[in-house]
């Protein structure tokens, strides 16, 4: 046979993968094939694949007679809205996506290439987990990808889709990527599975009500994203990107410049009454460039919010308290969900922008014995390491030590703004002055009219912005309308930021 000829045969043996029964099999679970996703994922005609070619050598279990098509992982380079990207995606329909040595190889193979490049790397995981036939070379596998997981964080971002299982230890590459994207109903992610769980224990569960996309969505915070179908998790891959540079010595990617009017409608957004909450997200909304929030763990620690959006055209990430939601406490879950959000903000060079309205730390047992300090510091710690422009935006309240770990000026905000609505104190009025004036409430022949007067003394000394303003912690007192306006001018003049920290291999997060 001719040697191109040769060549175009091998190359339609290795893209049908596992073959037409098996493909109609993945498409019958309502799942793409590997090379399907990578296509609705990419710019039309960018892709050029890699190490097609590559077979496994393990002869264990007979596995010399068998022949699995680009052994399982399809990998290579391409674009996304004209930026280069590398891109692996399991093939379910060979041998179930399960990772061998060389498939294992591939993967890393492109890590080390995304890196050397400066460019983000997305995997697709679709895979029945360690191929069970070549035994510890599986599992030599997962390290290496694990290890190249670990150096690549923080130098180019790190995107994981899982359109299918995901599990024992190959979940800790996801969980160790920057975002994870579970696609609604056909992704499972979980360490043992039911069975295991019901020798061990006698739990009766399912794989989707353990470790489903609403489940780590919702729950365990684990993926950031659901999407309701795999054309919608490409979709969310490439907003994603539109907000975060290739590497971490780039810039975010900027968009035109636009001229937002004054939304006057913030003057009335918070209301007198402290027990009417009001959205966050609305606030938020009317502040950055329209139609560009892009919320990130949208479901978890809804106390919290992380996102990213654009303010004249740049890129930021937003952390928000939302008082509609347990009026904004912060939790075991939110500090840890602001914390790492943080984290990828700094390594890669976006600006935060942090609103406040919170009213403490959840109190409890529950809170205590899960952990509240150590994960409360997680949210101290990496306000005080990040070294991006820190703009912080006081609404209500900001009580106590959540007022200081909100991205206050003591952890190093380079802008503090409050609303003339802001209340800045230990803790709210009506608990300092029970606590404070205790004795003379208990003498007064009036004890509740004494207990109001004390309230009232204590909020009009403390639930304003004034004191902690002549102090100079807050910068200034705007309208709530001229936010915009200084966020814009603040981000422009921040831009030039340069801090000098002590030298220091790393630091040591309370993890
Ligand atoms: C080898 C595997 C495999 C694996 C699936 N296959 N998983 N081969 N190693 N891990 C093969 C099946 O034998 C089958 O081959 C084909 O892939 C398709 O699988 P099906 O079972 O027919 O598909 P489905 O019914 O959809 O079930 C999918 C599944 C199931 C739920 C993923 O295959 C499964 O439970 N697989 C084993 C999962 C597992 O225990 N993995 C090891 C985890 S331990 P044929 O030729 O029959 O069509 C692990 C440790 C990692 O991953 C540690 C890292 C630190």
């Amino acid at each position: 046979m001719d040697k191109n000829q040769d060549l175009i045969k091998r190359r339609e043996v290795i893209k049908l993968g596992g073959g037409k029964e098996r493909i109609e099999k993945q498409h019958a679970a309502g799942k793409y094939t590997a090379r399907e996703r990578i296509g609705v994922l990419l710019d039309a005609g960018s892709f050029m694949e890699i190490d097609d070619h590559v077979k496994h050598r393990s002869t264990y279990f007979g596995l010399d007679k068998k022949y699995f098509p680009a052994d399982g992982v399809v990998t290579g380079l391409g674009k996304i809205n004209g930026r280069d990207v590398a891109v692996f995606s399991q093939d379910f329909t060979v041998q179930g996506g399960s990772l061998g040595e060389m498939h294992a190889k591939k993967i890393a193979k492109l890590q080390d290439i995304a890196v050397k490049l400066g460019i983000p790397i997305i995997g697709i995981n679709d895979s029945g987990g360690a191929r069970i036939q070549e035994g510890v070379d599986s599992l030599y596998g997962y390290g290496e990808i694990f290890y190249r997981n670990v150096l690549a964080s923080g130098v180019i971002p790190q995107i994981t889709v899982i359109a299918g299982p995901c599990a024992g230890g190959a979940v800790y590459s996801p969980a160790i990527t920057d975002f994870v994207i579970m696609v609604d109903k056909t992704s499972k992610m979980f360490i043992t599975g039911p069975e295991v769980i019901k020798a061990v224990t006698g739990e009766e569960v399912t794989q989707e009500s353990l470790g489903g996309a609403r489940v780590h969505n919702s729950k365990s915070g684990v993926a950031h994203f659901m999407a309701k179908d795999e054309k919608d998790a490409a979709s969310i891959v490439k907003t994603l990107l539109s907000y975060i540079p290739s590497n971490n010595m780039e810039e975010p990617p900027l968009s035109d410049p636009i001229n937002v009017k004054p939304d006057e409608f913030l003057n009335t957004i918070v209301p007198d009454d402290p027990h009417k909450p009001y959205d966050m997200v609305d606030v938020i909304k009317r502040v950055i460039d329209p139609n560009t929030f892009l919320e990130v763990h949208s479901k978890f620690a809804r106390s919290m919010i992380t996102g990213f959006a654009k303010i004249n055209g740049q890129p930021v990430g937003i952390v928000a308290n939302q008082p509609k939601v347990l009026a904004g406490v912060l939790d075991i879950d939110s500090s840890d969900k602001a914390a790492r959000f943080i984290r990828f903000l700094d390594a890669f060079n976006l600006p935060i922008i942090t609103f406040t309205d919170t009213p403490g730390f959840l109190p409890g047992t529950a809170q205590e014995y899960g952990g509240i300090i150590r994960h409360g510091a997680k949210l101290l710690y990496a306000y005080s390491e990040a070294s991006v422009p820190k703009i912080t935006i006081i609404t209500k309240k900001a009580y106590g030590g959540a007022y200081i770990a909100m991205g206050s000026r003591h952890l190093g905000a380079d802008l503090v703004l409050a609303w003339p609505s802001a209340e800045i104190a230990v803790m709210g009025s009506e608990g300092a002055a029970n606590i404070i004036f205790r004795k003379e409430i208990k003498a007064s022949e009036n004890p509740e009219k004494t207990r109001l007067e004390k309230i009232k003394e204590y909020s009009e000394m403390f639930s304003n912005p004034y004191v902690a303003a002549s102090r100079g912690y807050v910068d200034t007192v705007i309208l709530p309308s001229e936010t915009r306006e200084y966020l814009v001018r603040a981000l422009d003049m921040f831009s030039s930021k340069a801090e000098n920290k002590p030298t220091k291999k790393h630091g040591n997060i309370p993890l």
